[in-house]
């Protein structure tokens, strides 16, 4: 397995391993190592069926099973489908395109390690790539803020809702979500993160708040949680902290859902057929152990 490292802060290409074959030990570690130094990793052509995608999943801990998962593979409710392919007149996905800024299972007490794409169908026209998904470094994002207010937020949590985002997306032209059922609205309630969190694999601190799921900093007045917030989702989004992976059929991603926020860009029309097989993985094993 080789591990090649892009140029900026965020990314690596990994090439010598088939995802298909039970992942050993030894080089699990050398993943998540990856994935803590560089937060986004793509293992180019890489060919499997959905039992196969799973099972490499499920070696980097529990896997979700989203709370409004209408779409998924076959026999495998933890395997969403994101997709804008119409059969027969039904969406085969969740269209998530445009979804904006934000970081998955924000919005759940037990937060995500890392998301898993794996690329079945890419729009192109004229040769390039579209619906890139791009990525922002929170690592950085935090090293960076101001002294002052990184100790005025230190040991403050913020409230995460997962309808904020849900409800964004529902006000999208063409979306076809349905409100949240009261079931699905109380399997995941509004939970408070902490501003500033630990990484578990680096142990690094990274800026933990999204534009996509947080409402607002607890026990702060309304206006002053208004303002820092807009002044950090500012903050997050500087050029410098931006990687962005152009997608080819084939492509496994795999990134740290803890040290960077991402959005899916809307730039295909209908006619151009994305689908991607997706899971989320939670953070539920001893990573530090893991990588030691
Ligand atoms: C996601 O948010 O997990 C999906 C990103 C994408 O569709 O590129």
């Amino acid at each position: 397995m080789q591990i090649t490292p892009g140029p900026g802060p965020l990314g690596a290409r990994i090439t010598g391993i088939d995802l298909g074959q039970p992942l050993a030990d030894a080089d699990r570690r050398s993943l998540l190592r990856a994935l803590g130094a560089h937060g986004v990793l793509c293992f180019p052509a890489q060919r499997m069926e959905v039992d196969a995608f799973a099972a490499f999943g499920a070696r980097f801990g529990a896997l979700e099973v989203n709370v409004a998962n209408l779409f998924h593979e076959p026999g495998h409710p933890e395997v969403m489908v994101l997709s804008n392919m119409v059969e027969n007149g039904k969406p085969v996905g969740l269209n998530d395109a445009g979804q904006g800024w934000h970081t998955d299972m924000s919005y759940s007490t037990d937060v995500a390690l890392a998301n898993i794409l794996h690329a079945q169908r890419v729009p192109v026209r004229h040769g390039k790539p579209l619906g890139e998904t791009q990525f922002r470094d929170m690592r950085a994002a935090y090293r960076d803020l101001p002294e002052a207010l990184k100790q005025k937020l230190a040991g403050r949590s913020a409230t995460h809702d997962f309808e904020k985002f849900w409800e964004e997306m529902r006000k999208r032209p063409g979306s076809r979500r349905k409100p949240l059922t009261a079931e699905q609205k109380a399997r995941k309630p509004p939970v408070s993160q902490p501003i500033f969190r630990t990484h578990p694999i680096t142990g690094e601190t990274v800026l933990y708040a999204n534009p996509g799921y947080t409402l607002f900093i607890d026990g702060m007045d309304a206006q002053e949680s208004g303002e820092i917030l807009d002044f950090l989702f500012r903050h997050q989004d500087r050029a410098e902290y931006l990687y962005a992976h152009h997608w080819a059929e084939g492509d496994v991603l795999m990134w740290d859902n803890i040290g960077t926020m991402h959005n899916a860009v809307a730039d295909y029309l209908p006619g151009e057929a994305r689908y991607m097989r997706r899971m989320q993985v939670m953070a539920s094993l001893d990573y530090a152990a893991l990588v030691a």
